[in-house]
């Protein structure tokens, strides 16, 4: 039976391990719907996001094990799109969502290598949000080119 102490932390992280396979197929789907150049650019990308989220439902099952409970074995809804950006999109609101289901498997964890553990994946999905937001175009770079800034200081 589950340590009561990792009850909480347990179902949260089960909603990880939900999630991860989740991410999972649908990586995998977004890797067969690519057509044209897209398919060259994304292809390895998509297909290598799949095998990470399918490892990390591993991993935090495996955890969740070692806490006593037992990992669920359920994918939630596959979103697909024949359109690139629309699937990248898709897929930057999982990556978003694995950033707070592990924020908030932190905050319940009261079981000190698993909160290292957490700290460090945390980082890790937060790269892929990160990664995703770039090529999606979402991010501004505000600060002033050199040149720029050396033309208004001399005015
Ligand atoms: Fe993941
Ligand atoms: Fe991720």
């Amino acid at each position: 039976m589950a340590n009561p102490d990792h009850a909480e932390l347990i179902k949260i992280l089960n909603e990880a391990v939900s999630l991860e396979y989740t991410a999972a197929v649908q990586y995998n789907q977004h890797s067969m719907l690519l057509t044209g150049r897209d398919r060259r650019l994304f292809e390895d990308l998509f297909k290598d996001n799949s095998k990470e989220s399918l490892g990390h439902a591993k991993m935090w099952g495996d955890r969740i094990v070692y806490l006593g409970g037992i990992p669920k074995a359920e994918v939630g809804a596959i979103r697909q799109s024949a359109d690139v950006n629309e699937m990248l999109q898709m897929d930057l609101e999982i990556e978003k969502k694995a950033v707070d289901v592990y924020t908030r498997a932190h905050r319940a964890c009261q079981h000190e290598p698993t909160r290292y553990m957490l700290e460090n994946h945390i980082l890790d999905e937060d790269k892929d949000v990160e990664e995703l937001q770039k090529l999606l175009g979402k991010v501004q770079i505000t600060e002033a080119r050199p040149l720029e800034k050396q033309a208004a200081a001399s005015q």
